[in-house]
This record gives C-alpha cells, structure tokens and sequence, in this order.
C-alpha cells in the first residue's frame, strides 16, 4: 500500500514541478554569469548568446563581428521569438540585434522616444518575392537616425526593459518561403518628416534570432516518459513484492530508492 502512495506522490511530484513552468510569457530567475554572460530560462526558449555574431555579407570578403545583447531580453523579444515561422524569426532576430547594437559601448540608443506619427515595417525583397510586415519601432531604434537629438520627452523608453508587452501581429498570408542567403530585408522608420530605411541580409537576423533556442521537452515528451518510468518502476516493485513474499526476505523493497526520494521531497517523512 506504502508503495501505491510513494508511486502516486512521485508522479504528482513530477507532473506539478512541470507544470509550475508557468503559463506562456513566465520568467524564471536570471542567472547572472561572470563576464558580463547572462542566461535567461524562460519556459520555451533560453537565450544564451555568444560573444559576437560573426557573418558574410554579400559584399564583405571576411567575416565581420556584429554586437550582441548580453542583458536579459525584453518580454517582447521572446514575444516575437514565440511567433515563430519567418517573421517570428527576423522581427526577433532584429530587436535582438538592434539590443546589440543600442547597448554597445559606442551607442547610447537604449533610450527611445516613440513619435506619435512614426511606422515601421520589414520588407522581405527577393528577385521574384516582396512581403511586408509592420512591428513597433522600438525594435528598431538604433537604426533611427532621428533618436540622437530626441529627449523632448521626459520619460524616453528603454528599450531594455524587462517587461515591454507588444502585440505580435504579423499576417501570414500562407506564402512561407524560407530565408536565403540572398534575400535582403529592408527596415523602414517612416514618419511625417521622412521616410528613413536600412538594409540587413534576412540571414543575419536569423543568425540573431538563433541565439534564442527553444528548449525543454515538449508535454507529448516528457508525458508519456513520466508515465513509463512510473509504471517501470510500479511493475520492478511489484515483482521486489512477490520475491520477498516467497523468500519472506526482511530487506525493505528497494531501501536506496525509496530514501533517496524522501529526502528529495522535505514534506513528507518515513519512519
Ligand atoms: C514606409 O515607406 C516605404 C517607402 O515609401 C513603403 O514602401 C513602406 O510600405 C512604408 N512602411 C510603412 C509601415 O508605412
Ligand atoms: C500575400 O502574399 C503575396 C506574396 O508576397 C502578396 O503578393 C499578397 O499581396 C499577399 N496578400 C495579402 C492579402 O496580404
């Protein structure tokens, strides 16, 4: 009977540490490493940067180091990271990017006034392939020519701030094609004054977006192999019962296992 509760208590114990993941946007704690190397665990993706991007533009005849963003990244980073498919992956590759670029000792961009009348969009232009897609400028302030004599504002945004909820709205009209090498994605920051933009090969944005992996074992996983390890478990001492029953051995059912969990779990005691 013993064995029916440690089995029932061990499952449970399993299935509630899971699902204390969290619901979807969740953080758990940060762990600041030394060198400035910081690994953030949200419950899907874990952001676990090098110390530069290396990449080959089309142009270059060697690799150039790009800047990355060694912070925690704002909510709105894994926002669009979770989006996935192609725009989930440049529009967080270019926020993750743009963190790089903005909290580099050379640019002091991580403060961001939003205009009233600003928009900004990612083109995707390919020989044969145009899409567009709109996101919120903040995602591409470093790019903003204009931020350098803003501050009118008394309350500039900081782009780095944890917690910077926006909408992920990105229309799929279904035409998902993969990012080459080749294509290149244009970012604009229009406004009333003018109309401003900049051109990023799409696969560096995707090499940004890959700095944030997704991780964890999906719940069709790790379900079915809590299930097994229980049941394995139920069946080996089922069978410690029936030896010990025809042998009327003294032994405990696997004395080893059975502490070892209770003195993982501190709330309940075996005497
Ligand atoms: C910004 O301006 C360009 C060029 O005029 C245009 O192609 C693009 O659609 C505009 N983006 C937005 C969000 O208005
Ligand atoms: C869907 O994508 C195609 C190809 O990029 C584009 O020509 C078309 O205008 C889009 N349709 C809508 C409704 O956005």
């Amino acid at each position: 009977m013993t064995l029916y509760v440690i089995v029932y208590l061990l499952f449970i114990n399993i299935v509630t540490a899971k699902i204390n993941g969290g619901p979807r946007g969740r953080f758990d704690d940060n762990h600041a490493r030394p060198h400035g190397y910081v690994s953030t665990h949200h419950p899907h993706y874990t952001y676990h940067p090098p110390n530069h991007i290396y990449f080959m533009c089309k142009q270059c005849s060697s690799l150039v180091a790009y800047p990355v963003y060694h912070g925690t990244p704002p909510t709105y980073v894994y926002k669009y990271r979770e989006y996935g498919g192609r725009y989930g992956d440049l529009l967080s590759g270019l926020a993750l990017y743009n963190l790089g670029r903005a909290s580099n000792e050379q640019w002091h961009y991580t403060l961001y006034e939003r205009r009233p009348d600003e928009k900004c969009s990612l083109q995707i232009v390919d020989q044969n392939l145009f899409e567009e897609t709109t996101f919120p400028c903040l995602m591409m302030s470093s790019f903003v020519d204009s931020s350098n004599n803003f501050l009118k504002n008394p309350h500039p945004l900081d782009i780095t701030t944890a917690q910077i909820n926006v909408r992920a709205l990105v229309h799929n009209n279904g035409t998902v094609i993969k990012v080459t090498k080749d294509q290149e994605c244009v970012i604009w920051h229009n406004s009333t004054i003018k109309n401003e933009h900049v051109m990023i090969p799409c696969a560096l944005l995707k090499n940004y977006a890959d700095t944030m992996r997704p991780h964890g074992l999906p719940v069709y996983v790790w379900l079915p192999l809590t299930l097994a390890t229980v049941i394995g478990i139920y069946i080996f001492c089922q069978s410690c019962f029936t030896q010990k029953k025809s042998h009327i051995d003294e032994t405990p059912c696997n004395p080893t296992l059975t502490t070892s969990y209770f003195s993982n779990n501190n709330t309940v005691t075996i005497h």
